[in-house]
């Protein structure tokens, strides 16, 4: 099996695990009281930053980090002066800027963009938002942001509204907050809520279970008194059981979102869901912080920004920060040592498994197979090594026998991972002269 090369830098909130993101809190509050401790880090590297998307505060913060460790910065932030509006490839253009800078922070209208770049690049790519994928290091600096208040995440509940289907800062946040053994109620506007599968691969990796809590305010967001909640199936059961759906009294945490229309959402009929200060009156709230990536629309009025509450300046505040954190932990390990992140697979394009189901993926502008990648022990699934979609595979051949059987049985189940040959549909097994394992 043909791995493709390793993925370098940061792609996801997947990589996190809760002694990485314990260590960078820690070492960023050392920055935030003694910021021009670092100022010659990176003197002599270069960053390069390529937004091919708008940007005001992820473009700026990258840069002014990079500024205050002593580096220097060279960016794209229109795409429109570059060859790839010529039609370059994301691959040729991450490997000739590869040959320029020491690191490269890149921002791509598609899922998965920035780690295929990274197999090109041989230098670290760090993702600065990917279509509706990720934001890993908005979620840094948005749980940072918590941290500061909080201390530690246990028994905490964070809510997170808006636009999930289509908000990459919601759903690389909701991941991480699981990372933390947070509980996530989901208050997504009507319709635009994130795939079923994407719950599931939380649900799965964490040990989290889904159930349903209750509340009046409820309705006037999502249409309905009962929210999702997922939490880990360990916490203490208190006033969420034993029915199915029991009345929920506290929400520490609420980060809202703004509609993502640039990405082909409509709101429909419901009024898109957010908070006045009358709602921010409700006993609910009473503790609830508020965040937002920002930039805002009507979900988050202005009269609510001296309300002690409203955290979401402080938020974008610490970017410069939380960034020179990232930096420095890609670009000078041995002066800000860290837990290594969780490697993501880099898949295998072996296989012709068809074009990936998630139209916004990156093989999809760049004319790629999707490679592929496995998760899950006991189901064993099949995602798009970019986009992290599930592929429709139904047959699993073994190389080594070329048998193949149906994705669920105990053979299938018992493929050695090297010996994987993942299959569509039984025909096509049998066009590479696969038999049908008993
Ligand atoms: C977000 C983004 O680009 O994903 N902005 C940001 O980085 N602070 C959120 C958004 O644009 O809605």
């Amino acid at each position: 099996m043909n791995l493709l090369p390793v993925l370098e830098g940061l792609h996801s909130a997947e990589a996190f695990h809760p002694a990485f993101l314990t260590s960078f809190f820690e070492r960023v509050r050392e920055l935030e009281q003694d910021p021009g401790a670092y100022q010659d880090a990176l003197r002599g590297k270069l960053i390069a930053t390529v937004f091919e998307e708008p940007s005001t505060r992820t473009r700026l913060s990258f840069e002014a980090a990079a500024k205050r460790l002593g580096g220097q910065v060279i960016t794209v932030a229109d795409p429109k002066t570059t060859s790839a509006a010529k039609g370059e490839t994301l691959h040729d253009m991450a490997k000739v800027l590869g040959g320029y800078a020491d690191l490269i922070v890149w921002r791509h209208a598609s899922d998965g963009a920035s780690r295929l770049a990274s197999q090109a690049a041989g230098v670290p790519i760090v993702n600065g938002g990917d279509g509706r994928l990720g934001h890993p290091t908005q979620t840094l600096l948005d749980l940072y942001t918590l941290s500061r208040e909080w201390g530690d995440f246990r028994g905490r509940t964070v809510a997170l509204m808006g636009d999930l289907k289509n908000g990459r800062t919601a759903r690389s946040l909701a991941w991480a907050l699981a990372v933390l053994g947070v509980r996530i109620v989901l208050l997504p506007s009507p319709s635009l809520n994130w795939e079923s599968s994407f719950e599931r691969r939380i649900l799965d990796r964490f040990d989290y279970r889904l159930v349903q809590a209750r509340h009046p305010l409820f309705r006037s967001w999502i249409g309905s008194d009962e929210a999702f909640l997922l939490e880990p199936r360990g916490v203490a059961q208190g006033d969420l059981f034993p029915e199915q759906s029991a009345a929920l009294h506290k929400i520490d945490a609420m980060y809202l979102t703004r509609l993502q229309d640039e990405r082909g959402a409509r709101q429909g009929g419901a009024p898109y869901p957010g908070v006045t200060p009358e709602v921010m009156a409700d006993p609910l709230l009473s503790d609830c912080l508020l965040l937002h990536p920002l930039p805002r629309r009507g979900e988050l009025p202005p009269t609510l920004d001296s309300d002690p509450r409203a955290l979401y300046f402080e938020q974008a505040k610490m970017g410069p920060l939380v960034r020179m954190g990232v930096f420095l932990a890609f670009l000078r390990p041995d002066l800000w040592p860290l837990p290594t992140l969780q490697p993501l697979p880099s898949g295998c394009r072996d296989h012709d498994l068809g074009t990936c189901p998630n139209t916004g993926c990156i093989t999809h502008s760049q004319k790629l197979r999707a490679p592929w990648r496995t998760e899950g022990r006991s189901r064993r699934r099949f995602l798009c090594a970019y986009c992290d979609a599930l592929l429709p595979i139904d047959y699993i051949g073994c190389c080594s026998s070329r048998k193949v059987h149906p994705i669920h049985s105990p053979k299938a189940q018992s493929i050695r991972p090297e010996n994987l040959r993942p299959f569509v549909s039984r025909e096509d097994a049998e066009r590479e002269s696969y038999s049908w394992g008993s």
